[in-house]
C-alpha cells in the first residue's frame, strides 16, 4: 500500500485516478478547492462515485456542503481536504502529517477559451500553484511526481502526429503557455532536487464525469435538450479524443514506471491516436442519442487549435501504454453514463 496525494481529485480525471488507486488498495488524500469553474455539486458527485459514497449534501452553503461531505467520507484509506494548492500553511500541515510516496498533480484551471479572459488567474493556479507543490515536495523529500500537461502545448503544429520531440515554443493560449511553463520548471526541480517526474500530455479526454464545459458533454446536453450547438469553423477541426479508461491505463503505468525507476524526467503523450473531425463527433453523438443536432455556425475561436493528433510510440515503448477504446465505443459508454446521471 502506498500513500498518494491527488491534487484536483474531485475533478473529472482526478476522480477516476482516485477510484483506481483505492481499488488497488492504496491510501489516497485528495486536495481540491472546488473551483467555481463548474458546479461544486458535480465534483462532490464525482468523488462520491469514485469512493462509492452517495450522500451528497445540498444546502445554500458551498463551504458547509463540502466540509460535511469531507467529514462523512473520511476513512482510514481516504481523506478529502478542501483547500488550495497555493496555501503553503495548509501544505506544511499536510506534508508534516502524511508520509506521501507520490503526488499526482491534476489540479489546474483547465480550458483554453476561459484562459484568454483570465490569464493571470491561470498563471497563478497552474504555474505558481505547481511550484508551491514542488517546494513542499523538496522540503519533505517526496520525490515521485506525476504532472498533468496537455496536447495544447503543440499549438498549431503543422506536422502530425505530434511527437514529444517537436518544438513547442508557439503556444496560442495562456492555458497552453502555463502547461509548457510547468514542463520547463518541472525539469528544474528534477535536476536540482532529484524529484522524479513524468509530465503527461493528455489529448482531449472524455468519458463518464467529463467536465461539463468540454464539447462532447456540452453538445450531448444541448442536443438532448433540443437546443442549438455552437459549431465553430467549417467542421474540419479535429481532435485526438482519448477515452478516460485509456488515460487511467496510462497513468497507472506511469505510477509503476516511477516506482521502478530513479532519476526520471520524461514528457509523454497520452492520446488515442485516432483523429475525429468535429462533424464526425457530432454525428456519433446524434447516433447514440438518437436525436438530431441543431447547428449554430460560428467563426473559429481564438486559442482553438485546428487539429490534435498524438504520436504515442514513446508511451507504448516506455510504459506499455495500450489504448483500446474506439471513438464509437467511447461515445456509446459516455452516453449510457449521461443518461443515468442528472445532467450539468
Ligand atoms: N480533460 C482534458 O481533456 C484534459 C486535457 C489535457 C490536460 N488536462 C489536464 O488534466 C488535469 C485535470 O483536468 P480535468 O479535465 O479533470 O479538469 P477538472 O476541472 O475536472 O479538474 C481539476 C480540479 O482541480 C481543482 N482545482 C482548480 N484549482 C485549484 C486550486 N487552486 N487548488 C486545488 N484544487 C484546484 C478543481 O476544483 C477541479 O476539481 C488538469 O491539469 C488539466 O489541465 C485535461
Amino acid at each position: 500500500m502506498k500513500n498518494f496525494l491527488v491534487t484536483g481529485g474531485a475533478g473529472f480525471i482526478g476522480s477516476h485516478v482516485v477510484e483506481y488507486l483505492l481499488k488497488e488498495g492504496n491510501r489516497v488524500v485528495v486536495l481540491d478547492n472546488f473551483h467555481d469553474f463548474y458546479d461544486y455539486q458535480v465534483k462532490l458527485r464525482n468523488i462520491g462515485d469514485a469512493v462509492g459514497f452517495h450522500l451528497i449534501p445540498k444546502s445554500d452553503s458551498k463551504d458547509s456542503d463540502i466540509l460535511s461531505f469531507a467529514k462523512e467520507i473520511k476513512t482510514e484509506s481516504f481523506e478529502l481536504i478542501y483547500g488550495d494548492i497555493r496555501d503553503q500553511e495548509l501544505l506544511e500541515i499536510l506534508f508534516k502529517k502524511e508520509n506521501f510516496d507520490m503526488v499526482i498533480h491534476l489540479a489546474a484551471l483547465a480550458g483554453v477559451r476561459p484562459s484568454i479572459d483570465n490569464p493571470l488567474e491561470y498563471e497563478s493556479v497552474n504555474v505558481k500553484g505547481t511550484m508551491v507543490l514542488w517546494e513542499i515536495c523538496k522540503k519533505y523529500k517526496v520525490n515521485k511526481f506525476i504532472c498533468a500537461s496537455s496536447s495544447s502545448v503543440y499549438g498549431n503544429n503543422k506536422k502530425t502526429p505530434f511527437k514529444e520531440t517537436d518544438i513547442v515554443d508557439f503556444a496560442i493560449s495562456p492555458y497552453a503557455a502555463t502547461k509548457k511553463s510547468t514542463e520547463v520548471l518541472g525539469h528544474v526541480y528534477h535536476k536540482l532536487y532529484d524529484i522524479d517526474m513524468l509530465q503527461l500530455r493528455f489529448f482531449t479526454v472524455y468519458g463518464p464525469r467529463q467536465r461539463p464545459d468540454l464539447a462532447i458533454h456540452k453538445f450531448t446536453h444541448l442536443i438532448d435538450n433540443g437546443k442549438e450547438i455552437p459549431f465553430y469553423g467549417d467542421g474540419d477541426t479535429a481532435r485526438d479524443y482519448t477515452y478516460i479508461e485509456d488515460i487511467i491505463d496510462g497513468i497507472s503505468k506511469s505510477i509503476i514506471y516511477l516506482i521502478d525507476h530513479d532519476n526520471v524526467y520524461e514528457v509523454i503523450n497520452l492520446g488515442e491516436s485516432e483523429v475525429v473531425s468535429l462533424i464526425e463527433m457530432i454525428a456519433t453523438i446524434e447516433y447514440f442519442l438518437d436525436k438530431k443536432a441543431e447547428i449554430n455556425r460560428l467563426p473559429m475561436q481564438p486559442g482553438d487549435v485546428l487539429i490534435t493528433n498524438a504520436d504515442i510510440t514513446k508511451a507504448k515503448e516506455m510504459l506499455a501504454y495500450n489504448p483500446k477504446t474506439t471513438f464509437k465505443q467511447g461515445i456509446e459508454k459516455f452516453i449510457d453514463w449521461y443518461k443515468e446521471h442528472t445532467q450539468i
